[in-house]
């Protein structure tokens, strides 16, 4: 059977990457989270004092770039990739209300875009693959044969995100992730490069109300017509 390409984009705390794993999983494809990419360059600027305070030194970090490597180092146990800078392992560290507070600017700068959406593009070259992120159906892989762009309410996605991050152990108030959930929608969707927007041939899918299993059933059932479309 041949292998097929499939985009997953929409709103922070969709449900886009427990989804994507799930499928991925499902079919033996290679799954890639495109948002711990931009995570990843956003932990390299905070760590190495391009952002401090609020204050943001864009070109000391476009000046950098080339010498940051992020990479995707799968981890048997866990059933998916983790994210590394250089030889660290920072999955834990990218996933910090302070660096979403950065993130989406940091995802502004079109010298970070170009290097990222060049090194999505190579891990999805000759093998199926389910990539998430904001921009996948739109300009990383605009022919995939399934794109799919989740929604969710505001509200129902910061409570998702705030029970994570508690869960965690993190110490967050409720306010401040709905905060960063909403800046984060209004930042990737009016940028000049690259805006969230749903693909014209993406399918929509609300999961407001939608528990997971209910979710991949429904995407998997999307994938089962594609492949069969494909064949
Ligand atoms: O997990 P969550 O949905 O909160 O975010 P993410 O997928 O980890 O992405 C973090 C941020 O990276 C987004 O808010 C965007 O600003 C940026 N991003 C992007 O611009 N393009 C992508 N393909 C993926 C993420
Ligand atoms: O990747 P993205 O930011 O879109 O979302 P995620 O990390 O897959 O999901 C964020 C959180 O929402 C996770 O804790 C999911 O288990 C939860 N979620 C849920 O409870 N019900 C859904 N239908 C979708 C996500």
């Amino acid at each position: 059977m041949s292998k097929i390409t499939i985009a997953i984009d929409g709103f922070s705390s969709t449900g886009k990457s427990t989804v994507a794993k799930q499928i991925a999983k499902e079919l033996g494809y290679v799954y890639v989270d495109s948002g711990a990419m931009y995570r990843a360059i956003t932990f390299y600027a905070m760590q190495n004092g391009f952002i401090d305070n609020n204050h943001f030194n864009i070109d000391g970090l476009v000046s950098k770039l080339q010498n940051v490597r992020v990479s995707f180092k799968f981890n048997e146990a866990l059933g998916f990739a983790e994210v590394y800078l250089g030889n660290v392992n920072i999955e834990k560290e990218i996933r910090t209300l302070e660096v979403s507070s950065f993130v989406s600017k940091v995802a502004t700068i079109s010298e970070v875009r170009e290097l990222l959406v060049q090194q999505q593009q190579k891990l999805g070259q000759n093998t199926g693959v389910v990539m998430d992120g904001r921009d996948i159906g739109t300009v990383v892989f605009p022919n995939a044969e399934l794109k799919i762009f989740m929604t969710a309410s505001a509200e129902t996605r910061a409570k998702r995100r705030y029970d994570e991050l508690i869960e965690r152990g993190d110490k967050v108030v409720y306010e401040d992730v709905l905060r960063n959930v909403q800046e984060r929608d209004y930042m990737d969707s009016n940028r000049k490069d690259s805006p969230l927007i749903k693909a014209d041939d993406a399918i929509e899918i609300d999961n407001s109300n939608l528990t997971l299993q209910e979710q991949f059933e429904k995407v998997l059932q999307l994938v089962k017509i594609t492949l069969e479309d494909c064949e």
